[in-house]
Formats: C-alpha cells, structure tokens, sequence
C-alpha cells in the first residue's frame, strides 16, 4: 500500500499542472497513453482479442481501444459526453475496424435485445452512477451466449487499503472531476445481471499521473 500511496503522491503535482492546462478529453488521453506504455496496453490487446460480429464497446471515451480489434469485428462505440465522442471520432477513423459512435448512456441504450455478439467495457463500471441499471441494458442487448470482456478498478481486498480507498473516495470524486468512484467492487453485480464470470484476473499499472488501483481483467458469458 505505501508503494501505491508514493506513486500518487510523486506524480500529483505534475498532474495537477496538467489538469489546469488541458480540457479533460485532451486530459484523459494523455494520461491514457501513458498508462498503455506503462503495461495497459497488452491488457486492452487481451480484452479485444478474437472478437468477432457485432461487438458494443460502452463508455468508449476518447477511443483507447478502437487500435485493439481485430478484422471480422463491426464496433458499436457508445459514449455519451460529446467532447469524448468527438475525439472517439477522430481515433474511429484510424481503426482497423468499421466504429459507428453512438452519444447515448449505458442507462438506455438505443439498440434491440440481443443484437450483439460481444461487449467490451474498459474502466467505466466506477463512472456510471448505477452499475447494476447499465450492467442490465447491457445483457438485454447482448445475445445468448456472447462474450462480454471488462477491465476495472476495484476496491482493494485488504482491510486497511479497502477501508481507505472508501475514506478517500469522495476527495477523489472531486479531483478526478469524471465521476470516478475508487471505492467500488463490480464483480457481484456483474453476476447478478447475468453474466457467467470464466475469468477475473488481478493485475496493476504503475502509470504516471494515474493512481495504481488493483485492477481485474474480467471475462464473462451472457447467460
Ligand atoms: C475512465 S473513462 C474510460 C474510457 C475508455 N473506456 C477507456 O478505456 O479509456 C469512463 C468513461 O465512461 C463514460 N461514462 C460515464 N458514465 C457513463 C454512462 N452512464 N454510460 C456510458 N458511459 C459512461 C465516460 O464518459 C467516460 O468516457
């Protein structure tokens, strides 16, 4: 945990001067690619790997992962704040793949039931207000059996990190300024809305200006 705590702190004030001179799409961009040279990269390759048909990326934001499909995939990328959506755009037309950006929430998504073949969801389930209501629509409109990949922070397991993180988390709401809960575990609601869980990996990123959050690779099948 000190380990954790010293990288957040060393990194703050260059952060904090970042923050006060980038827009937060431009913001989030940065600090995303540098968190993809720092190791995240192989996992978002991970969670793209071998997908195929009609595949819903939720809460696509400035488009991190549009590089990471394959041929074969058609991508659906929903993101509702327009400034994300609009960068999202710019990285769509460079994308191995055909991307259609669709602004719309994970609350109501504008699709029919089972329309896809796959979901993919990269770092949102700490954003959204309620997990469980987007975890729901995103089983309505995936079909019977299709894949549905996550990568997300979790709250840590151990007593004293976890009892912190939830101590922290409203300072951290006001600082990220993109609704960012450090102090959530999705797991349990991901297996409530239906999903089978084959796969939940632990891994961490020691990113500069981004805090090292336990972080789990999750692979799960639309019952
Ligand atoms: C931390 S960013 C992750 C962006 C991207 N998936 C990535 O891997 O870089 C969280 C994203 O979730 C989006 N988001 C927030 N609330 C949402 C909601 N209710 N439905 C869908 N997306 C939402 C935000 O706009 C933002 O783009």
């Amino acid at each position: 945990m000190l380990r954790e705590i010293g990288h957040f702190l060393r990194h703050a004030p260059a952060t904090l001067r970042l923050k006060a001179r980038l827009p937060q799409a431009e913001l989030y961009a940065t600090l995303m690619a540098r968190s993809d040279a720092a190791g995240m990269r192989d996992r978002r390759a991970a969670l793209a790997a071998g997908l195929r048909g009609e595949v819903l990326e939720l809460g696509a934001g400035t488009g991190a992962m549009f590089g990471y499909y394959e041929p074969g995939a058609a991508l659906t990328a929903v993101e509702p704040d327009p400034a994300f959506a609009a960068k999202a755009r710019d990285a769509a037309a460079g994308a191995p793949v055909p991307v259609d950006v669709v602004e719309a929430t994970g609350e109501a998504l504008p699709f029919d039931a089972g329309r896809f073949d796959a979901g993919v969801v990269a770092l949102v389930l700490c954003s959204v207000p309620e997990p469980a209501h987007v975890l729901g629509e995103l089983h309505r409109v995936l079909r019977p059996g299709a894949t549905l990949r996550l990568i997300e922070h979790v709250r840590s397991e151990r007593r004293v990190a976890g009892t912190l993180m939830r101590a922290v988390n409203g300072a951290w709401l006001r600082l990220n300024g993109q609704g960012c809960n450090l102090d959530r575990d999705p797991l349990p609601a991901i297996a409530a809305a239906g999903f089978e869980l084959t796969r939940v990996e632990p891994f961490q990123v020691f990113s500069a200006g981004l805090p090292a959050f336990p972080m789990r690779w999750i692979d799960a099948t639309r019952r």
